[in-house]
């Protein structure tokens, strides 16, 4: 037996699941009688639906409905919103009219008995439309920014007076960036299969929130919230994508009621780049002023990025900006341009990925001007306290981090002018940079049983979408507890169980991890007390609103990157990444190294390969499939690390910990784009860096 609590590296208790194929992911079920359905997306991306040729579809083999807004049944589609939707704006109602608002948008639903059957029709049926032109691109004359109405990322933030302290400043930098767009492309595609018992419907689907799923599909049916059940025990990746409830989860639901059978709908790979979501594309200014000592005494952040015409999607794009450095002077403007395209969504690192690149790359750009190496530079602004409201950081380890980092980096033999070193023929650059996301908590609930052999199963609604939540929870409870992990069962991915928080923003182990450390301090009690019979505790956390209120709470980093440039290919290999992080207590090291290396590979997609391109024509995204839309391979990653400071911080949270799904992502993209810059003296402010830019470098 294993007694492993907190601070060990014990291996994923659901990892014999995964490897055998024993763990279920929402595809992987069928129910009896089940049906299977196939979206059919509009091919023009602004217009309406004319004429749908269902009669010739219908007399197809196997097809049982053939669904549009002609004769989809009127949905509720009662107000609800969460936390994780648009503060502004209302959500698609599917099928209910015939207007098109983007490319791929859901037009219509097949129903067949087979998915190749479902998948023919699909192909075969005609859908006239009356199209015009979208406008799709945010550099467009015609797109017109506008101010969000509310969300985490509505902070225009003024402080002294950036303009003029720019304009006075003796040493000063500004540039403009652009980032692509870019999809989740989770292995896993989004799934649902929907049955229905009456008014009570049950969906296997892919979800990060599954409490949400169930409360949105009940408001879109019009169903009271206890009548749906949305069970998701595994996730094969996700990355944000399946926060929100999109379309086909309704779409499952939909064909099922009408065929009056369980029905499977499975996303295409190339459907999920039409409406599940995507990191918005960004256009950001930064602005900075310094003494010649290095004293920042300006910066400006103005950052605008898409959203779709019907719902203000919102990010935390210019936040960091305001709390990263010590500035008297700072400025923050953020705005949204909307576009006829789907509604983007919370992808790793939301925001702040993006708008810590354009900030990051800025820092390195005056380092240059100054004379001063980045490490240094940044720490002659490191702040005392969060300087947008002047409360104290509960912790803050960002000079450690840099240090750390800096020693396993071997920052110390870089030197400092650009193009100054080589490896035979290839030009080497040493690039870094900080990297911050918010520690976030929110209200979470667990549950603990005792079995009658002794055995503890632990209950909560949370979701595992691959950081290790199993494992991590378990030793919160082992821990707790007092027992080995082997006698402890995670039950999690079910609305039936306690609620809990999206399993995103890197809030799980902050927000469920104190939970079911309640619940399991309450069943000790009742062990206790030597209660008969059932043995059950349930447990709450929730964040101290005295200590939110004194304290600003972020996790911290610094990222190194090594990169190889090949100067007549314009090639970019990275060869080496280093992260140094402040993120609290770690749970498990060796899931958490695991962890902040996922986010690593991702940063170095967004570095140097992710970008969904739009046909400025009609908005489709034309390279919507794993052969054109590129994400780092095995082949693309050499070495990377990733390493911990030790952070005690009693405020954050009653475990102590800080996340580090988005804060291992976040700053990776600027430490390439300033590693390729010293590789070659090539400034590259827009992402990703292509083969093309560099080419004759
Ligand atoms: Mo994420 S964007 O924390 O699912």
């Amino acid at each position: 037996m294993t007694a492993v609590g907190i601070g060990t590296s014990l291996a994923r208790v659901d990892g014999r699941a995964k490897v055998t194929g024993a763990a279920r992911y929402a595809a992987d079920f069928n129910r009896p009688h089940q049906a299977h359905a196939v979206i059919v997306g509009a091919t023009v991306g602004l217009g309406r639906v004319v004429s749908v040729d269902a009669e010739s579809v219908e007399r197809m083999p196997g097809v049982l409905a053939v669904i549009s807004h002609r004769n989809a049944p009127k949905l509720a589609y009662r107000a609800h919103r969460a936390p994780i939707d648009p503060p502004a704006g209302e959500r698609l109602h599917v099928l209910q009219d015939g207007q098109v608002r983007f490319y791929g948008q859901p037009v219509a639903l097949i129903v067949a008995e087979t998915l190749d059957q479902a998948e023919r029709a699909a192909a075969t049926l005609q859908i006239r439309y009356e199209a015009t032109p979208p406008l799709v691109d945010q550099l467009d004359k015609r797109a017109q920014p506008v101010d969000p109405q509310g969300g985490r990322g509505h902070s225009n933030v003024e402080r002294g007076d950036a303009e003029k302290a720019f304009a006075a400043a003796p040493v000063k930098f500004s540039g403009e960036f652009d980032m692509a767009r870019e999809n989740h492309t989770p292995m896993e595609l989004h799934a649902t299969v929907a049955a229905w018992e009456g008014d009570r419907l049950t969906l296997w689907s892919k979800s990060q929130f599954v409490v949400n799923e169930q409360a949105e599909i009940a408001a879109v049916f019009g169903l009271p919230r206890e009548n749906v059940q949305v069970i998701c025990p595994f996730i094969g990746g996700a990355f944000g994508t399946s926060l929100r409830t999109w379309p086909h989860v309704t779409l499952a639901a939909l064909g099922a009621r009408v065929v009056g059978r369980p029905v499977k709908l499975v996303l295409t790979r190339r459907q999920t780049f039409f409406h599940t979501g995507h990191r918005p594309r960004t256009l950001q200014r930064v602005a900075l002023g310094a003494t010649r000592d290095g004293k920042l005494t300006a910066v400006i952040h103005d950052g605008a990025g898409e959203t779709s015409r019907y719902e203000q999607y919102v990010e935390a794009l210019t936040s960091a900006t305001t709390y990263m450095y010590s500035s008297p002077n700072v400025l923050t403007r953020y705005r949204l341009v909307p576009l006829d395209i789907a509604t983007p969504l919370y992808m790793r690192g939301p925001g702040e990925s993006s708008g810590i690149f354009a900030l990051e790359s800025s820092l390195d750009e005056l380092s240059y001007q100054l004379g001063i190496d980045p490490i240094e530079l940044r720490k002659r602004n490191e702040p005392k306290v969060d300087e947008s409201d002047g409360r104290p950081f509960s912790s803050r380890s960002m000079v450690q981090c840099y240090d750390l980092g800096a020693e396993k980096f071997g920052w110390s033999r870089r030197t400092p002018a650009p193009r100054s070193m080589r490896d035979d023929r290839l030009l080497i650059g040493l690039g870094m940079a900080s990297t911050t996301y918010p520690a976030l908590q929110n209200a979470a609930n667990a549950r603990a049983r005792l079995l009658p052999d002794g055995a503890v199963e632990i209950e909560t609604a949370a979701s595992d979408m691959g950081p290790g939540t199993y494992t991590s929870l378990t030793q919160v409870a082992a821990d707790t507890l007092g027992m080995p992990v082997e006698r402890i069962t995670l039950k999690i991915g079910s609305s039936a169980f306690p609620p809990t928080p999206p399993h995103g923003g890197s809030q799980t182990m902050a927000s469920v991890g104190t939970a079911v450390h309640a619940a399991c301090v309450n069943l000790r009690a009742e062990i206790a007390k030597g209660g008969r019979g059932k043995m059950e505790a349930s447990g709450s956390s929730a964040r101290d609103p005295e200590v939110a209120r004194r304290y600003s709470m972020h996790a911290f980093g610094a990222v190194f990157a090594e990169v190889a440039v090949d100067p007549d290919l314009g090639m970019v290999r990275v060869r080496r990444l280093v992260g140094a992080y402040g993120a609290g207590r770690i749970v498990n090291p060796r899931l958490a190294r695991s962890q902040c290396i996922g986010g690593m590979v991702g940063g170095i997609g967004q570095a140097l390969m992710e970008r969904t391109v739009l046909d400025a024509r009609d908005g489709r995204p034309v390279n919507a499939h794993m052969g054109d839309y590129l994400v780092p391979v095995n082949l693309d990653i050499a070495q990377i690390e990733a390493h911990f400071v030790e952070e005690h911080d009693p405020h954050v949270n009653g475990l102590g910990v800080k996340g580090l799904g988005e804060v291992s992502l976040v700053g990776v993209a600027p430490a390439i784009a300033n590693a390729v810059f010293h590789a070659t003296g090539k400034r590259l402010r827009n992402l990703p860096i292509r083969l093309e830019d560099l080419l004759h470098t």
